[in-house]
């Protein structure tokens, strides 16, 4: 199974946010003395974040009205600018020098540039956020974004983290998130809160099964260490039954599927790449 054929279903959404993306990215460079920007956008990831909140959203309902559909793109815009932002303070952080193909911004354009282009792009997110979206909203991202940088100071001050330390970590720079695009997506179009919960606990553990399984993949010693490979699929097998009770929906078979391809990553036959 491919990733796309997983977006299927949101296709239409998911180009809709390409293009919300693309003109948010012009509309800064418009104010650069270079593209930093349609750069940065210019080679595409995974979107897997979008994702999450596309199939969330369409779990609990996919007859949603122009306003809501909308503020649905609006905010997988707004979360994968700050998954964006993240990536780029990270490269500069870890002083990474290709990502995606391509030379990340601190190789392209050197560290201020990049450090000021992050700032940006979270800043454009929390505008998105507080312009359209429920006020819990802005604040839901407000803390996440928060444990976001928290973990990686975490991550930083620990050379060698004990298990409960490396735990924390992972929750924080990509479990988090990932719950939240999950709980906002489904929430954004009128889920209840067992079935935001279920939502929230299924992108919690698909994070952190994620997140142990891109450690294996890059050998990192800290995670090999601390976590068991096998800890990472029970994550993972926790996510499909956390949606257990969701009615059936090619959005709820497209989110079991998902943890399917997340866990292909490990599979060094397949060909996916993270
Ligand atoms: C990378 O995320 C950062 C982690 C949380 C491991 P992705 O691998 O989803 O990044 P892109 O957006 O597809 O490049
Ligand atoms: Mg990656």
């Amino acid at each position: 199974m491919r990733f796309d054929e997983i977006s299927i279903p949101i296709k239409k959404e998911l180009t809709e946010l390409d293009l919300e993306l693309k003109v948010i990215a012009a509309k800064l460079d418009y104010t650069t003395t270079e593209n930093i920007f349609t750069y940065f956008f210019s080679i595409p990831g995974k979107k897997l974040r979008p994702t999450l909140t596309f199939l969330s959203a369409g779990a609990i309902n996919n007859e949603l009205t122009p306003s809501i559909k909308d503020k649905l793109v609006k905010l997988a815009a707004g979360l994968e600018l700050i998954h964006s932002a993240s990536l780029i303070h990270d490269d500069i952080i870890d002083g990474d020098l290709m990502r995606r193909g391509q030379k990340t911004l601190n190789k392209a354009f050197g560290n201020k540039i990049a450090v000021l282009a992050g700032d940006a792009l979270y800043s454009r997110a929390f505008t998105i956020f507080s312009d359209v979206l429920p006020r819990e909203f802005s604040q839901a991202i407000g803390r996440v974004t928060e444990s976001m940088c928290i973990a990686e100071i975490l991550n930083a001050n620990n050379a060698s983290p004990d298990r409960e330390t490396y735990f924390k970590i992972i929750e924080g720079k990509t479990a988090a998130f990932m719950s939240a695009c999950c709980r906002l997506g489904s929430l954004i179009v009128g889920a209840s809160e067992e079935e935001s919960n279920m939502l929230s606990k299924y992108g919690e553990n698909l994070g952190m099964a994620y997140q142990i399984l891109d450690d294996y993949i890059d050998e990192d010693s800290t995670a090999m260490k601390t976590v068991t490979i096998e800890e990472g699929f029970q994550f993972a097998s926790a996510a499909k039954s956390s949606i257990d009770n969701l009615k059936d929906t090619v959005y709820k078979k497209n989110l079991i599927i998902l943890v399917d391809y997340v866990l292909d990553f490990y599979n060094p036959k397949t060909v996916n790449a993270l």
